[in-house]
């Protein structure tokens, strides 16, 4: 997510122009293109739009953040490695699956914008090389949804994965 973004989207309602409509109560993550972003800097990111929401738009009662993305589909984190940014900040979310079945975003964001044939352009990053192999030997991208509740927030927790484990602990014994 990024807070000047996220600043600048809601900017227009200072000076009455319309709104995006969006569900009431969330807030959009958007992590711009283009990075370095760290694990800290994300979650600093988050501790931000704590701050500055209830201070400049105190009538705007959100309960969290959500957003739909590529970079959400779960199957990266089997992709991965550990230490990679992307896996770091999908384990501090919920996830959920998406439903886009065609791997059109994945193919833009990850091999470059008009990339329809991705034996066409080299694979430079372990996210290229882990992407690509996966497809070429049939696996399917389908994005992914994820939330974090405002009230859950605890950078560096993995706060649903905890409490998840925690449930399968008591229903084993
Ligand atoms: C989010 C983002 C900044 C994370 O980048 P990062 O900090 O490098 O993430 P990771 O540590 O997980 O990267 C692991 C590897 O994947 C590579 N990688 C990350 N994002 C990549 C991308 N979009 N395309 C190609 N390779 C990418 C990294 O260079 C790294 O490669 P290496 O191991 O060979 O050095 C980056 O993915 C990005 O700019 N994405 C575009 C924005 C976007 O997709 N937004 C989603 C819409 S909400």
């Amino acid at each position: 997510m990024h807070v000047q973004r996220l600043r600048g989207q809601y900017a227009s309602r200072l000076h009455g122009e319309p709104q995006p409509s969006r569900p009431p109560g969330e807030q959009p993550i958007h992590v711009s293109a283009g990075g370095p972003l760290t694990f800290d800097d994300c979650g600093e990111s988050f501790r931000l739009a704590l701050e500055i929401f209830p201070r400049y738009f105190p009538e705007f009662k959100f309960r969290g953040f959500c957003t739909s993305s590529c970079l959400m589909d779960s199957r990266l984190d089997g992709l991965l490695s550990p230490a990679s940014i992307i896996v770091r900040m999908q384990r501090e979310l919920y996830l959920y699956p998406g439903l886009q079945g065609d791997n059109q975003q994945i193919y833009h964001r990850v091999f470059g914008w008009g990339v329809t044939d991705i034996n066409s352009v080299p694979w430079t990053t372990s996210l290229q090389r882990a992407v690509g192999q996966y497809l070429n030997s049939g696996g399917h991208f389908h994005g992914g949804y994820c939330f974090i509740l405002k009230d859950d927030f605890c950078w560096g927790s993995q706060v649903y994965r905890r409490t998840i484990s925690h449930i399968q602990k008591e229903t084993r014994s």
